[in-house]
């Protein structure tokens, strides 16, 4: 015992002395060298934000104009900035920061050791960036050609194959699209795929992780979080096989038993959006109440002459009625919100932070309906988190948690969703839902918030099991479909072998974009809006005037006060504190969730039970029989 603690003081003594500044051993050496990690860190955190600042000049120049000289330059900056992160990165694991007594230092250290694929050789790194954007680049400029004219092949995703999902009603021609889409867009980057997983898997055994999927994973800093993930899904899986059935069932009566299978997965084509992710748009096929029928707010827009400006400028009003931060006259000037016809650009929507005097934009090809209206209210959650944040150093301009990044937006748009809302905006003149009309209302939300999480579940559950060699690579993509259907019992609409390689149709999968924080963010964002709307005086629980879907926390400056600290913080201090300063829970917690959707979960369940309607599916057979073993839930 005794030798072991001589050993132990020893040792402490040791670090004491190493952490005295070069020849001046003072009384008070502890707080010097606090101050010499504060200096030391605020040097390098204006280093990072620089290299931050060229980084994302040099992409949003390729996203707003895809060239293969705008990608090399890219790439270019990439690998010079990795080399500095990857220098950081060592100094600090080699410096005993991680032990300071000053808590924000051994935060910063602990944030800024982390290499990810910087810590590849140059040869390494510059093949997985190429392989990604080669990837991106592909995504961006896939054609397809039309159904009803074969040799005009240039109809891109947004708007064109998009219009005809949300309106074309025949099997063949939805078929048809489908098909030209994954082939196009999917099959052709196998290789560039493989690439991407080998480069990655070896950048993760560089920074001690068993796999990239375990690399990602840690971005949530809590050692729980998957068996969380799953237990999450789990809470959610009764609610969405009553959805499930209900769709199956109607859209049978719509298309048919030769389309339509009564108990089995539903062939994907069929639900108004290519990765079958949310089927708000071909809703008016199961309608609950057919006699009650929405407010078509796309017209109401286009009939008040709505301007793509115009959907902007409302989210920015709402963000300032709540006395959050403004846009700056850069949003308006820098900012792409079409798409130009002169060039080709990253359609898939996103919002930029320049990390240098407020520099924020978005680049989306915007049109006026009210899908946008919600993306234009999701980007510009991250813009506003984004201003929040941007006094902290560079290290922590960021989420606490990647799911809190998603979640802004959509809160917001929970609330500018609302009837209550559309009628103040004047997109709407009744501002109060009849039960039948709540049924819809809840129906089409639950189209795009509760089918969203099968779907958000398995791109990442997939890719944990490619990163973790549990699926073969020659079983890639039937394992992709085993799956899609095990998780959400939808299918493709034709076959699909391991000759077909069709993650890559996903934009996030060619962009090396993690996926589970979406999920998460479709949980927290239920959590935060309980919290605002209770301090906008909008929720009371079991007050059936002051329910969670029929709040609207615009102007309320005490939701916008509490929403601003929240987000302020940035990525400084852990996620469980910051949600617990905020709402009081320190888990992902899908109660407030289930408690939005719960009037029609209860009708759900008695409707199902008075058609007879068949709950769950089998597996799907549009995939060789002999594919990969069964993942558990
Ligand atoms: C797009 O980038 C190319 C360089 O690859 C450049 O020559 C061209 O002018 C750019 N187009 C626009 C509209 O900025
Ligand atoms: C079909 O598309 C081609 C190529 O865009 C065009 O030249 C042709 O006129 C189109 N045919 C019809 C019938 O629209
Ligand atoms: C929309 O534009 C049309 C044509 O410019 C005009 O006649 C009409 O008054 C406008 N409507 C509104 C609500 O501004
Ligand atoms: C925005 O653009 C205008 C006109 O091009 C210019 O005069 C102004 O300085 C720009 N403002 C900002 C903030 O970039
Ligand atoms: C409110 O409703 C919950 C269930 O939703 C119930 O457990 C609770 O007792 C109710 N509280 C009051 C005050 O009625």
């Amino acid at each position: 015992m005794e030798k072991i603690q001589i050993i132990w003081v020893l040792s402490l003594l040791l670090v004491f002395l190493a952490r005295l500044p070069d020849g001046l051993a003072t009384d008070n050496s502890c707080s010097v060298s606090t101050l010499d990690a504060r200096r030391f860190f605020e040097r390098e955190n204006e280093l990072l934000r620089q290299r931050y600042h060229e980084e994302y000049l040099a992409s949003y120049t390729y996203n707003t104009n895809v060239t293969d000289d705008n990608r090399q330059a890219m790439i270019a900056v990439y690998a010079r900035n990795a080399v500095q992160n990857k220098q950081l990165a060592q100094k600090i694991k080699s410096s005993d920061y991680h032990l300071s007594e000053d808590a924000d230092i051994r935060r910063q250290a602990l944030h800024l050791s982390k290499m990810g694929a910087s810590a590849l050789n140059t040869e390494d790194y510059l093949a997985l960036q190429n392989a990604i954007s080669s990837m991106q680049s592909n995504y961006a400029t896939t054609n397809v050609c039309s159904y009803t004219n074969r040799s005009d092949c240039s109809l891109t995703l947004e708007p064109h194959i998009q219009e005809r999902l949300s309106n074309s009603r025949d099997p063949a021609e939805l078929a048809w699209y489908w098909r030209e889409w994954y082939d196009k867009a999917g099959t052709s980057q196998k290789d560039n795929f493989a690439e991407y997983v080998r480069l990655t898997r070896k950048a993760a055994h560089l920074n001690d992780h068993r796999s990239y999927a375990d690399y990602w994973v840690q971005f949530y800093e809590d050692a729980d979080f998957e068996r969380q993930l799953d237990a999450s899904f789990k809470q959610l899986l009764p609610f969405y096989r009553q959805i499930h059935g209900y769709v199956r069932y109607r859209l049978r009566q719509h298309y048919g038993e030769d389309v339509v299978p009564a108990e089995g997965n539903i062939p994907m084509h069929l639900l108004g959006n290519m990765w079958a992710q949310s089927w708000n748009e071909v809703i008016d096929l199961f309608t609950p109440y057919p006699e009650k029928p929405f407010v078509d707010v796309k017209a109401e827009m286009v009939q008040q002459n709505y301007t793509v400006q115009k959907l902007f400028e409302l989210g920015d009003q709402f963000f300032q009625s709540l006395g959050m931060r403004a846009l700056p006259p850069s949003f308006w000037n820098l900012s792409l919100i079409t798409r130009p016809d002169d060039r080709q650009v990253v359609c898939h929507a996103s919002a930029w932070d320049f990390y240098q005097d407020s520099d924020v934009r978005i680049k989306m090809c915007t049109e006026v309906d009210m899908h946008y209206f919600f993306v234009v209210h999701h980007e510009l959650g991250h813009i506003q988190y984004y201003l929040q944040y941007e006094q902290q150093p560079a290290v922590f301009r960021g989420a606490p948690n990647p799911g809190f990044h998603e979640a802004v937006g959509d809160v917001i748009a929970l609330s500018v969703m609302s009837a209550k809302h559309l009628k103040s905006i004047g997109l709407t003149d009744n501002g109060r839902l009849d039960e039948k009309s709540r049924i819809n209302e809840l129906f089409k939300q639950a189209l795009s918030k509760i089918v969203f999480l099968p779907f958000g579940y398995t791109m990442d559950k997939y890719r944990y099991a490619v990163f973790r060699n549990e699926i073969e690579e020659p079983q890639w993509n039937c394992g992709f479909w085993q799956m899609r259907s095990e998780y959400g019992g939808v299918e493709p609409p034709v076959s699909r072998t391991d000759k077909d390689f069709d993650p890559p149709a996903k934009y996030h999968i060619d962009a090396d974009v993690e996926y589970l924080r979406y999920f998460a963010a479709h949980i927290f964002q239920f959590q935060f809006h309980k919290a605002l709307c209770s301090l906008a005086g909008q929720y009371a629980p079991n007050d059936s005037r002051r329910t969670l879907d029929n709040c609207d926390i615009f102007g309320s400056k005490e939701a916008g006060r509490a929403l601003s600290k929240f987000l302020s913080h940035g990525s400084s201090r852990h996620w469980k504190e910051v949600l617990q300063e905020f709402t009081g829970e320190t888990e992902m917690d899908t109660s407030a969730l289930l408690e939005y959707f719960d009037p029609l979960y209860q009708w759900l369940k008695q409707e199902n039970s008075r058609l007879g309607v068949p709950l769950g599916w089998g597996e799907t057979n549009k995939i060789p029989t002999d594919c990969c073993g069964q993942f558990s839930t």
